[in-house]
């Protein structure tokens, strides 16, 4: 199944902090702040001296002695969906959507749109809102879309408005307006994950389009947490708990393109340079960017990584969901190096290399123990989104985590799990 993202919600509307809820220690703050470098003459790939070495130390030498051994991901409990999974789906071919989707719009007049003026729209709509009001998603099946243009479209039969995506964490290339690739390798398992958990603005919902899919759904499925079951074990923990009253600290490491090209490095260690995350060639214009969405900025200078954008956010572990008026769970190890066990190229990183950490927001070290628990919690309660070609799921990213395993290949074949 390759999956296109389509898009992204509401334009920079801030998620609530959760009311009541503890935000880091003072010590975690106080500690936090690093001095800017300030700008060197003409700038450079960062190999010269100009830009002084500065060790990396997050939570300590314990660092180093962290158990890193890869966590077991497995998604949801086999033959128990969270919920049945008829009840997330909508079927299309109930609907004319040659009617629906027969008007162009949009800045350039040539964007497929809804019509909204007819009732036919407004029963389809209806019908949507009613399902994503469930849990917080909606399937739609049985569509006949080839097109991420039809994709997009009937997204905003839900969801009228679309952010654009900026000052991401990995590289993700526009397949078209509002609509992104996955961004992620296939040979990598993604953890369960609430979308841009890492910045002060997140967005409301994601959209998953299915331009290709598996002869057997569950192989190439797309994974969903129920996020009020997932909490509510969580916080039956001693760990949850604590999560409560520390909050997180996101420790994110971006290498310098620049000095990748100049040096003709591999990128293949590489999980995003600064420069794409930002779409800045300038690393001040850069920083801008980042501290903007509340990130604190630092530059190093690695022998290995150039030009080295360090950006730390401190940020309590639960939001408030407006849908169920309660604090739910917002972070997930997606945002550690856990993230990294299998993905090509960084999962040969030693853990205090690897471009991610999570730690509480005091900078203890939340250790393997801790972190399964956590992964247990979403898989749990998570429920598999079947792919059939034109398939089309938008995800509410406050009720929801989402996340898939690896595509494998079928060795001696040629077909492969995309
Ligand atoms: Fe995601």
């Amino acid at each position: 199944m390759a999956s296109a993202r389509l898009a992204a919600a509401l334009p920079g509307r801030a998620l609530r902090r959760a009311p009541g809820a503890r935000g880091p220690t003072a010590g975690a703050r106080a500690g936090a702040p690093w001095p800017r470098l300030a700008p060197q003459g003409g700038g450079g790939s960062g190999s010269g001296a100009a830009w002084p070495r500065r060790s990396y130390v997050t939570t300590g030498l314990k660092d180093m002695e962290e158990d890193a051994t890869p966590l077991q991901v497995k998604y949801w409990v086999e033959g128990k969906p969270a919920v049945p999974l008829d009840s997330i789906k909508v079927d299309l071919s109930k609907y004319n959507t040659e009617k629906i989707f027969s008007v162009y719009g949009g800045e350039d007049g040539a964007t497929l749109l809804p019509d909204m003026d007819l009732a036919e729209t407004q029963r389809l709509r209806a019908h949507m809102e009613d399902v994503f009001s469930r849990i917080g998603v909606v399937h739609l099946v049985n569509t006949g879309f080839t097109s991420t243009s039809q994709f997009n479209a009937a997204t905003k039969v839900l969801m009228p408005n679309h952010m654009d995506y900026t000052g991401g964490a990995n590289r993700r290339a526009p397949i078209e307006a509002n609509v992104y690739d996955t961004g992620a390798p296939r040979e990598a398992d993604l953890q369960y994950h609430h979308e841009m958990a890492y910045v002060s603005t997140s967005c409301q919902w994601v959209a998953f389009g299915a331009i290709e899919a598996t002869h057997n759904p569950i192989k190439g499925a797309t994974f969903i947490s129920e996020n009020i079951g997932a909490t509510n074990m969580l916080l039956c923990t001693t760990f949850g708990r604590k999560l409560v009253d520390k909050g997180m600290c996101y420790v994110r490491k971006l290498p310098d393109e620049k000095y990748f090209v100049d040096n003709d490095r591999d990128p293949s260690i590489v999980y995003n340079f600064w420069q794409t995350s930002t779409g800045c060639t300038d690393m001040w214009e850069a920083q801008e960017v980042m501290e903007r969405k509340g990130l604190e900025v630092e530059w190093q200078n690695s022998a290995v990584f150039g030009r080295y954008m360090v950006t730390k956010y401190y940020v309590d572990t639960f939001e408030y969901d407006p849908f169920n008026d309660r604090n739910t769970l917002f972070a997930s190890v997606a945002d550690d190096y856990a993230w990294f066990d299998s993905w090509p190229g960084v999962q040969k990183l030693p853990h205090w290399e690897r471009p991610l950490k999570l730690t509480f927001g005091d900078g203890e070290v939340i250790n393997r123990e801790q972190k399964q628990l956590w992964v247990d919690c979403y898989d749990t309660h998570g429920l598999p989104i079947l792919w059939s070609k034109g398939d089309l799921a938008i995800i509410c990213n406050y009720r929801t985590a989402h996340g898939r395993p690896r595509r494998r290949s079928l060795a001696g074949t040629g077909a492969s799990w995309a």
